[in-house]
């Protein structure tokens, strides 16, 4: 261990450089435009995996974006690690609001800034560059395999399957993802939690064409009042999700965690002034953090319809859209939220217009545990290198192959990420830490060693 930081050290720039060369692939697996582009990330970590010192690294094909598996067996006796993490990326618009290009990298007061820069290009490599050390210093104490997988974002739509008839492949002790984010840089963390998800898209039509505003309005449905008037419908007074049986499967979480979750540092106020709001808004009854970890939302993403160019156009739509996303506790199932959106929705639609709803992907809850070998490990890795116990924490994104994982491979995960909440991922000028990245890739070889020493 004591020839890694040396060669850290040493290499930090070229590191830097391998990360920059990915951060240029625009590897945007929503948008079928880059995917030429999806397809080079993925050979691009399949080298760089095989540069590191892999016995073997392969690109799967699926019926969408390979996914890049790699393995270094030392000994099938030894514990085995399995690193998830996933190459693709997030659309960068809007591509006005951001400072530099999004698939041009550069470093600014200590930042990295580029699509992908934190979620995940950044944190994912820096599990090939802890590889890398311990292969070329002889410090890797365990066997290590690698899943990265490029439509994540896209609702990893082909990772079951693949999981399913790989699962003697993928065989291992303990998951370990970076893909998630720390409280502050001073103040380590650890994920304990994921909320699950429900995205839908919805479509209301009123007449068969767009009409004219004067001559047909007030008389005919306008499908994006109604639209409006559905949506605000779905909560009430107290911000609480207003579509029957939504709440009847949610986890109650204790009012120990409650309260140790109150001890977590969170100034509201420096949340309202690093967003510019004068005001948090959300669920009556429960703190901004437990807002965004431990209770399910409904949020609209995107709303769409009429006339939107320059000018006036005086115009009764035909059509409007909503993009709706629904954010899940344990013990909540995606489908069935599904199919009770769905019932609602078309239960409130009045007569005059057709409602159509149409699922998109979705995913579970997840809780992974702090009793475990692995948890440990990773708890004692940050001590070492961050000099303060990580904080267990539960937070509000979505990592579906967490719970996927535990049910077909019957492993749990580790969610050992080092971005922060204010990297902007999917936001315009996302942005990595040089700080986080670096220390990433100095605190992961920790784990290993830890994780190894303490399975014995
Ligand atoms: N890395 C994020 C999830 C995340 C971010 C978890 C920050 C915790 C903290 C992941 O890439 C992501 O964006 N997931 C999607 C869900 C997916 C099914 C598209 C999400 O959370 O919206
Ligand atoms: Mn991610
Ligand atoms: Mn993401």
């Amino acid at each position: 261990m004591d020839a890694l930081k040396p060669y850290l050290e040493k290499n930090k720039q070229r590191f830097l450089d391998e990360l920059f060369e990915l951060l240029r692939i625009p590897s945007v697996s929503a948008d079928e435009k880059y995917a030429a582009d999806v397809k080079k990330a993925a050979e691009f970590v399949k080298v760089e995996l095989l540069r590191a010192g892999a016995d073997k690294a392969e690109l799967c094909q699926t019926k969408g974006f390979p996914i890049v598996y790699g393995e270094k067996i030392l000994d099938p006796k030894l514990p085995t690690v399995l690193v998830y993490g996933h190459y693709d990326v997030q659309p960068a618009d809007p591509l006005e609001l951001w400072n530099s290009p999004p698939f041009e990298p550069v470093v600014k007061d200590g930042n990295i800034y580029a699509r992908g820069a934190c979620d995940d290009k950044g944190q994912m490599y820096m599990h090939v560059k802890a590889f890398e050390m311990m292969m070329k210093n002889d410090a890797l104490p365990c066997n290590v395999k690698f899943i990265i997988e490029g439509e994540e974002e896209v609702g990893s739509v082909n990772l079951e399957a693949f999981a399913i008839e790989n699962a003697a492949k993928l065989k291992s002790d303990v998951v370990l993802i970076s893909d998630t984010s720390m409280i502050a840089n001073d103040v380590p963390s650890i994920t304990t939690g994921l909320r699950g998800l429900t995205y839908l898209e919805v479509e209301v039509t009123g007449a068969n064409r767009d009409l004219h505003s004067g001559v047909y309005g007030g008389a005919v449905a306008n499908p994006i009042n109604i639209l409006c008037d559905m949506i605000s419908s779905l909560h009430d007074k107290d911000r609480k999700v207003n579509i029957p049986g939504f709440y009847d499967d949610v986890q109650e979480v204790s009012k120990q965690e409650r309260d140790q979750m109150a001890q977590a540092p969170f100034s509201l106020d420096e949340y309202k002034k690093h967003l510019d709001i004068d005001e948090v808004i959300g669920e009556k009854g429960y703190s901004t953090l437990e807002r965004v970890s431990i209770r399910p939302t409904l949020d609209v993403n995107g709303i769409w319809g009429g006339y939107i160019g320059q000018g006036a156009k005086t115009v009764l739509p035909s059509k409007a859209f909503a993009k709706i996303s629904m954010r899940l506790v344990p013990n909540q199932s995606s489908e069935k939220i599904m199919k009770l959106f769905e019932a609602h929705f078309k239960k409130i639609a009045p007569a005059g217009v057709k409602v159509k709803v149409m699922p998109h992907h979705g995913g579970e809850a997840a809780v992974t545990p702090t009793d475990s070998i692995a948890y440990k490990a990773a708890a004692r890795a940050m001590e070492t290198t961050f000099g303060k116990t990580p904080i267990p924490l539960r937070t509000g994104g979505s990592i579906p192959i967490v719970t996927m994982f535990e049910k077909v491979l019957g492993i749990k995960s580790v969610l050992f990420g080092f971005g922060l909440d204010s990297d902007a991922i999917h936001s315009p000028n996302e942005k990595y830490g040089l700080f986080n990245y670096y220390k990433g890739i100095e605190t992961l070889p920790y784990f290993y060693q830890y994780f190894t020493e303490m399975s014995k």
